[in-house]
Formats: C-alpha cells, structure tokens, sequence
C-alpha cells in the first residue's frame, strides 16, 4: 500500500512511519520539513497521487482554542479535499479521549477535525487515544520556565506512542471503521508523578508543579473526561517500562 502520513515527523508520527516500512508498506511522511505546509495546502496534491490511505498525526503546540481549530479545521480540510481530488479512499486521523465532551482549549480543534472527517466525503477512521507515555516529555519541552515545570492536575492512562502507531497501521490496512474501540494505557496515573518520573530519569532537575488549570478544560482534566471507558482497548507496555527503557538508553 501506499500509505501517507501527515505529521510524520512528530511524536507518534515517527512511530507511524517506522511500524508502516516493517509492514512493507510504501511510506510517504508529510511535514513542513519535507516541504509541504498543511495548514496552507501547499505542495500536498503531487503527495496524494495513488495513495490508498492518509494517516493524520499533525498537531500544534496550543492552548489556545481559537489557534487550534484555525489549525485543525485548515489541516483537516485541506487534506479532505486533496484526498477527494486524488482519489484516495480512507482517511485516518489520531484524536484525543474526551475531546467530545470537553471541546475546549486545545481540545476545540480536535473536536472540529473528528466533525470534518466524520461529515466529510472520504470514507473515514477516528482512533481517540489517551496521552501518550511521552506526553511528559512533550510537557517538559512546552512548560518548563527556568527551573520550573508547570503540569496541569490531571489523570491520565498514559499509552505507548509505538502501540498507538501500531493500531494505526493496522487500522490503515483495513477498512473505514469510523469510530473502533479507544486505545488506553495500561494503568492510570497522575500527570504530576508521570513528569517527575520523566525528568528524574533523564537527569533534568528543577521543580515540577502542579496547577490546576480553570474552566471547563482544566475540569476534564481533573474528574476523569479525558480517561477512557469500560469498552476501550488497552496497550501493554506501563509507563514505568517506558522509563526504564529511557533510564537504559542513557
Ligand atoms: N501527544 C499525546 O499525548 C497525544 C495523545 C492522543 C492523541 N494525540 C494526537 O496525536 C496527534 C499527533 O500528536 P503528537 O504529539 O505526535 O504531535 P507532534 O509531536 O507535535 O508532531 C506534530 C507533527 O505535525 C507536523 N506539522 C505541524 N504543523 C504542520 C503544518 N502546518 N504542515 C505540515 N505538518 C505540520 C509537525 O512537523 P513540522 O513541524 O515539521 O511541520 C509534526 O510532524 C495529534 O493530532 C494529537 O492530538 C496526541
């Protein structure tokens, strides 16, 4: 197959990528560092030529509601309608739990993409995945001040980005599902612990603080909306082996 990964170059996008090559698949990883802007469309219709499946891992780092769906909604229609024109029959994309129930912030914009996708014309999968293990990373790199990580008070089922590539890959072999089953972590765990953990084990020091962020956004994160339900799938690999695979590394 020929698969496209747009965001290939991200987080679970390297994943993506990687798990596609093992399966023998054709891969073409899509990102403004190899030339294509998705928020624009540029470059992108040549990309889409015998495709038989985009897989949507972009993303932007926001807080902002109104700059995440300005984000997602341009993304997501600019990849529909280059699908429509290339002929290219399912679309992927990786959401997030509880952004249906809590479109707000950053969620906002993940909930506009599921309604794109989900109204669009391309036969269509929506995989919502809790954070990934590497979300702690990701919260590091975005929120540390000097010394300080700010972490917002929350729950998690932290997953393997490789496992959630993995489902991904095995989704885009398949076909449309619209909506399978969500993909959790194995266990839950405080975010506060998970960035403690993370950066003990990679020798950053400073102090990790927990907020409680406002509004309806910060309230998902704390009374479990972001938390998956009794039917979703879970991943193997716990937070603590992903650890000590980053503490063997070293
Ligand atoms: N992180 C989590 O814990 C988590 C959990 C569940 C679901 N998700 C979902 O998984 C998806 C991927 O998240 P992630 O954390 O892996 O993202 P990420 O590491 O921030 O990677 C984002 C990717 O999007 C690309 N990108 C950004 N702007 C672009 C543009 N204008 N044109 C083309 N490419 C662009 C980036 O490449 P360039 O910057 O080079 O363009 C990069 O490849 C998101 O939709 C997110 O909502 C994430």
């Amino acid at each position: 197959m020929k698969i496209v990964v747009a965001g290939g170059s991200g987080m679970v996008g390297r994943h993506v990528v990687a798990v596609a090559q093992e399966h023998g698949h054709r891969v073409v990883a899509l990102s403004r560092a190899t030339g294509v802007d998705l928020a624009t469309g540029a470059g992108l219709a040549q990309q889409l030529e015998a495709a038989d499946v985009v897989i949507d891992v972009t993303s932007t780092a926001t807080q902002s509601a109104q700059q995440s769906r300005q984000f997602f909604g341009a993304v997501t229609r600019n990849l529909l309608e280059a699908e429509g024109a290339a002929g290219v029959p399912h679309h992927v994309a990786l959401s997030i739990v509880g952004s249906d129930l809590a479109p707000f912030g950053y969620y906002a914009g993940k909930a506009l993409q599921e309604e794109l996708v989900s109204t669009g014309r391309i036969p269509w999968t929506i995989l919502r995945a809790t954070q990934f293990h590497e979300f702690a990373q990701q919260m590091v790199e975005r929120f540390r001040f000097g010394p300080v990580t700010m972490v917002p008070t929350m729950t998690s089922q932290p997953v393997a980005a490789r496992e959630v590539a993995e489902r991904l890959v095995e989704l885009a072999e398949g076909e449309p599902q619209g909506r399978p089953a969500d993909l959790a972590g194995p266990e839950e765990l405080r975010m506060t612990a998970m960035v403690k953990a993370y950066t003990a084990a990679t020798g950053i020091r400073g102090l990790v603080v927990q907020i409680p962020l406002p509004g309806g956004f910060g309230k998902a994160m704390r009374d479990g909306t972001t938390l998956a339900g009794l039917d979703a799938q879970h991943g193997v690999q716990t937070f603590a082996q992903w650890i000590d695979g980053l503490s063997a590394a070293r």
